[in-house]
């Protein structure tokens, strides 16, 4: 359950902001994917407004952060914001940056992990991974394993056992694929899959790659946001004992930059997923839920929120041995075991 039953769709990340302004005060959020006219940029405005001690914005344009940091300053002058420059399709640049938050930082107390692209084409990451896979989850993985010391440290200097969150950014695309722990790549097609990894199949909608083919980009998004869910079921259950929660959110259909590298027809596919498009403020919310709201410290089977109250993600995405399969799957990825 959360505090206010009446949030939902309609609602702005200011009035959430708002509503729980003491859990902002003093605090010291990390952002990680910051760019004008992004989820990122409503969000750091939303957060602004209550004293957070210190915003860290991560990300990959060193110029767009700082104009959404001009920004915010321009509304709440007396904001502290540092700028880290990071690739999260480069592990070599993911451990760098997280070497110099670590350095700024004495502690985390809440870190959003909101950076993704999605993607037409099959590229790679630097180490060769899918890049959506790579991108939206591996790099993420390991920046918050790394930063995990500091977001330890705020919780052992926290009263309100619950209140220092991983907040991963996750979709409603999740429904579309598992984790294909057989072919993360995408080298075979879903007939060569076991039953348990294949795509959604419903009557009417199809996944399947065109004959000759095994890249589906909107699967290999699916399969990137499912590993963001099954991210927060695997820190939850390693550091609920420590204080510390993790949730996945859907931010709701917002018209962003997320769909930069789409063509004319795939962002009409997308814009026919969406009943209800919300503005950048309203697509702050949700999150600014699942990172601030206290009633949510104390639950553990909360994983996903949508449209600011708490929902179920996909059977797939909830999967207890899943979560624990991908956690050692990326840490053999990354080359680093994580003793939580
Ligand atoms: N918008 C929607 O309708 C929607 C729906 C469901 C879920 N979501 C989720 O919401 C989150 C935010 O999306 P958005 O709509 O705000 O998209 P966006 O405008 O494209 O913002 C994505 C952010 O991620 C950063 N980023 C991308 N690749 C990166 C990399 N390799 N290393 C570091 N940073 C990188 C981008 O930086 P640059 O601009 O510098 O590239 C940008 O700041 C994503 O996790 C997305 O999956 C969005």
């Amino acid at each position: 359950m959360t505090t206010n039953p009446e949030f939902g769709q309609s609602t702005t990340g200011t009035t959430v902001a708002k509503a729980f302004s003491d859990e902002v005060r003093g605090k010291v959020i990390v952002i990680v994917g910051v760019s004008p006219q992004s989820i990122g940029e409503s969000m750091a405005l939303a957060l602004a407004a209550h004293d957070p001690a210190l915003l860290v914005f991560a990300s990959r344009t060193k110029s767009k952060m700082e104009e959404v940091s001009s920004k915010v300053k321009s509304v709440h002058g007396k904001t502290k914001i540092e700028l880290v420059g990071v690739d999260l399709a480069s592990l070599a640049s993911v451990r760098e940056a997280a070497k110099t938050i670590n350095s700024i930082v004495d502690r985390i107390d809440i870190l959003i992990n909101n950076a993704a692209v999605v993607l037409q084409r099959h590229e790679s990451t630097q180490e060769g991974l899918e890049m959506q896979f790579g991108t939206n989850h591996i790099g993420p993985f390991l920046l918050t394993n790394l930063l995990l010391p500091k977001i330890i440290a705020a919780a052992e200097n926290s009263a309100t056992k619950g209140s220092i969150r991983i907040i991963n950014l996750t979709s409603q695309g999740h429904i579309i694929s598992p984790i294909r722990f057989s072919d993360t790549n995408f080298k075979k097609r879903p007939e060569d899959l076991p039953l348990e990894e294949r795509p959604m199949s419903r009557p009417g909608v199809s996944f399947d790659p065109p004959p000759g083919e095994t890249y589906v980009p909107f699967v290999a998004y699916g399969q990137s946001k499912t590993a963001n869910v099954l991210f927060s079921v695997s820190l939850t259950k390693k550091l609920a004992s420590k204080g510390i929660r993790s949730i996945a959110t859907h931010p709701g259909s917002i018209w962003t930059d997320l769909s930069r590298n789409l063509d004319e027809k795939h962002q009409d596919l997308i814009s026919k997923t969406a009943g209800f498009w919300k503005d950048l403020d309203q697509g702050a919310a949700t999150t600014l839920v699942a990172a601030l709201d206290p009633k949510l410290g104390a639950d553990l089977d909360i994983t996903y929120l949508n449209d600011c109250q708490v929902a179920q993600a996909a059977e797939h995405a909830r999967d207890e041995k899943a979560a624990e399969g991908l956690w050692q799957l990326s840490e053999s990825i990354v080359g680093q075991e994580f003793k939580l």
